[in-house]
């Protein structure tokens, strides 16, 4: 291990220390449920059964009181009445908690928000590991990755003592300046659901129940709670609600959360269509479904459309239900499946059986993961004459600019927000006297980035010790280029960051980073820029710079990776996961639906209202129709149907090294696809290559030109060659039946297209599919 990083390990350990020695005695509860599960030994508790056959059990022996406290959340989670903040006295001081009912063994659901971290740790007194973001997850293409990643997650939920995480975002990137992108994993159905998937898996597998959310089509945050999101059934079940039906596949998650927005007129989470035919019904979920927070609107209307739990209070699950089964509007049957569907998911997942106990959690092994997986997400998008890696020893001046690259890395904000470790390494200006806190105060919704203490500048320092590495911050241009001109190299550091509750209005990166990126590049022709973003961003100057790497928002091990991939220890193999375009006209809705709308509301009562609109309030506004017109084409399948070039497509990424594919052979029988190639990694490093499969539909199906269907990431040593062998799912070539309510393997032509990215596809080949299940 380097010196430096060791010194970081033991700054990131030694907070984390400081922080949970000081938390031990005052905030861990004991009192409910969940400490005092001294389990009583009912029927229920024989691991021989079924999660099914245990839940009916325990419902057996329930009161009505009993059933209906499972089904809200109590006054003590986020947002809860009795406080805007958790109650760690009562719960674990996570976003929710639901008391559970000691006298029946049934421990307190203690929930996390833990997107790309555990949440509220500056609350609780706690450490977390912040991991990349979860779109720079998807950029890694690897499920082993995805599933690491949530085994962080999990088990730091664990050390913490929560059993729930309500992390597992899995909305489509429809909307390229939706806020939450961040949370989300890209634009393809098929590799957001099997990375957000394999995560849930990963934290299931340490026995913490997972969600996934917000289910659905809560692909913007602009009107979030008015916006009425208009799309037809087929390309819903193809798209979108796809996404959900593949991670629920691959995870078995506990949980799903209902979003707040409408959809074709009714919310979400009453939506009949959504929650009780396609979740229950055409996915086969087994799990709960819980309200966003504050996104229930309704008793009888909400529970009989499949609505499992309304989080995090009581308003219309509490009493109002109660009423609602004792006069027989909502039939006791229908509360025993809620419940029933809360108590089979705990047995099943394990949280009964092995709950969490508190530990200190093992920040070395969990900081070397984050690293690990940055690694894999960071994308070079440019590689000008090799500007890429740079030679550490012939390196004599380097200039680092911006992004306060000298201190940290950003994160996402909203409540997916990770505390780091000491505070916010760039603290916000001061709150002017007088003011509260508001939105802002659950990590940077609506106020200013938190930044965390991986420094990529003293990173960079340690690769290349011989050289001048000076730091300049990037607030005036002039000054920035005049450092860049008396350096070999510059690297340019640009932020975007990006928080639940509002989108960005426009591509560009915010502020002045443009123009500094172009002043610095016509100050010195090797010019890197590292863009660490919540999501697609536009880069006018991007024929001007020698080199660019989206390293998203890369979590704290994020320096150390930038900087790895900058010297070339470590070869990049990630590809976007999104599809960057070149400006906001090319894409489906140049402006964002509600957008301007919302600015005149927000302008005519204040900003701290719009804050408000936001999170659970409407601000006052009247709702709006979200008509995703462009139905099936999301991303890369819009860019394509419409002929626009985009900035950088969709799959796309560079290596150090370069691959040749070979030998495609397709066998098909019945439904059974099997698709055979080589590829060979033709150049003087090792690397691993992304392979992706792409599918064009007989054109009597009326698909977008095409899909991804499958891929492998492919290690391969230089000069290696390596045969890969992939079953197509049929689900992934199949188109959705509206008529008939089912996916469909039409017959016909289907051409398939391999390569390292949608737009590169060196081996092609026509098979024929006979027909129906
Ligand atoms: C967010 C959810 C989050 C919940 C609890 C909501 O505002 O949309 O993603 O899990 O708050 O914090």
């Amino acid at each position: 291990m380097s010196r430096h990083k060791m010194i970081d390990r033991l700054l990131v350990f030694g907070v984390a220390a400081v922080l949970l020695g000081f938390s031990a005695t005052p905030v861990l509860p004991q009192g409910r449920g969940q400490g005092a599960s001294a389990a009583p030994a009912g029927p229920w508790m024989d691991k021989s059964l079924s999660p099914d056959q245990r839940a009916d059990l325990v419902i057996a022996q329930m009161t009505l009181d009993e059933k209906i406290q499972l089904v809200h959340g109590g006054q003590g989670g986020f947002g809860a009445p009795g406080g805007a903040q958790a109650q760690p006295n009562r719960s674990n001081g996570g976003a929710g908690w639901i008391p559970g009912i000691p006298r029946l063994g049934i421990p307190d659901i203690n929930m996390a928000d833990s997107a790309v971290g555990v949440t509220r740790g500056a609350a609780m007194g706690r450490y977390s590991t912040l991991l990349p973001s979860t779109l720079g997850l998807a950029a890694s293409w690897d499920l082993q990755a995805a599933h690491l990643f949530g085994s962080v997650i999990g088990r730091e939920l664990r050390d913490q003592g929560y059993n729930m995480s309500i992390g597992g975002g899995v909305d489509l990137t429809r909307e390229p300046r939706n806020g939450r992108n961040f949370e989300y994993a890209g634009e393809d159905p098929i590799l957001a659901g099997k990375t957000v998937g394999q995560l849930m898996k990963g934290i299931q597998d340490q026995h913490i129940m997972g969600d996934l959310k917000h289910y659905a089509l809560n692909d913007q945050e602009t009107g979030r709670n008015i916006g009425n999101v208009i799309l037809d059934k087929r390309s819903m079940r193809e798209t979108d609600l796809l996404a959900f039906e593949v991670a629920y596949r691959e995870s078995q998650a506990a949980g799903v959360m209902c979003s707040y927005n409408k959809v074709n007129g009714d919310y979400a989470c009453e939506n009949d269509y959504l929650l009780n035919q396609a979740l229950k019904k055409g996915f086969g979920f087994r799990g709960w479904v819980l309200s966003d927070w504050g996104g229930t609107h309704s008793t009888a209307k909400a529970a009989m459309n499949g609505l499992d739990q309304e989080m995090p209070g009581s308003t219309y699950f509490g009493d109002a239900l109660k009423k609602a089964v004792e006069s027989g509007e909502v039939p006791m049957s229908r509360l025993n499946d809620m419940v029933h569907r809360i108590l089979r998911s705990m047995f099943a997942v394990g949280v009964i059986d092995d709950p969490p106990a508190r530990q200190v959690p093992d920040v070395f092994r969990n900081l070397d993961a984050a690293q690990h997986i940055a690694e894999e997400c960071i994308v070079v998008l440019r590689n000008a004459n090799n500007q890429l890696p740079l030679n550490a020893a012939a390196t004599k001046s380097i200039a680092v600019i911006g992004g306060h690259s000298d201190v940290g890395v950003p994160s996402g904000g909203g409540s997916a927000q990770v505390n780091a470790p000491g505070g916010n390494a760039v603290p916000p200006p001061p709150r002017p006297a007088g003011t509260t806190p508001g939105a802002g105060a659950r990590g940077g919704m609506g106020g200013n980035p938190t930044y965390f203490p991986s420094s990529p500048l003293k990173a960079i320092r340690a690769q290349a010790p011989n050289a001048k590495v000076e730091y300049n911050e990037g607030t005036d241009p002039a000054a920035a280029a005049s450092l860049a001109k008396s350096s070999q190299v510059a690297i340019v550091f640009v932020v975007q960051p990006m928080a639940e509750g509002r989108d960005a209005a426009t591509l560009s990166l915010p502020g002045d980073q443009d123009a500094l990126v172009s002043a610095v590049a016509a100050a010195n022709p090797h010019t890197i820029v590292v863009v660490e973003s919540g999501g697609p961003v536009s880069m006018p100057w991007a024929d001007n710079v020698s080199a660019i790497l989206e390293a998203w928002y890369p979590g704290i091990g994020g320096a150390p990776a930038i900087a790895n991939i900058l010297f070339g220890i470590v070869n990049p193999s990630a590809k976007l996961p999104v599809t960057f375009a070149k400006s906001e006209q090319d894409l489906p809705h140049p402006e964002i639906p509600g957008m301007s709308l919302m600015a005149q509301a927000a302008a005519a009562r204040g900003a701290a209202d719009a804050a408000g609109a936001g999170r659970g309030g409407r601000g006052g506004l009247p709702p709006f129709d979200i008509s995703y017109t462009e139905g099936l084409k999301v991303g890369y399948k819009w860019f394509e149907a419409e002929n626009k070039q985009p900035l950088f497509p969709f799959g796309f990424g560079l290596s150090y090294t370069s691959y040749a594919y070979s030998g495609l052979k397709a066998s098909v029988s019945g439904r059974d696809v099997t698709v055979t190639f080589s590829v060979k990694n033709t150049g003087k490093r090792a690397g691993a290559e992304v392979a992706q499969v792409y599918a064009s539909l007989p054109a009597s199906t009326g698909e977008p030109p095409k899909r991804l269907v499958a891929w492998e990431r492919v290690q391969l040593a230089a000069g290696e060659s390596k045969t890969v062998t992939l079953r197509l799912d049929p689900l992934f070539l199949s188109i959705f039946n509206v008529d008939k309510d089912a996916w469909e393997l039409v017959p016909g032509d289907y051409k398939l297209l391999v390569g390292g990215s949608s737009q590169s596809a060196p081996l092609t080949q026509t098979m024929k599919i006979g027909g129906e299940r």
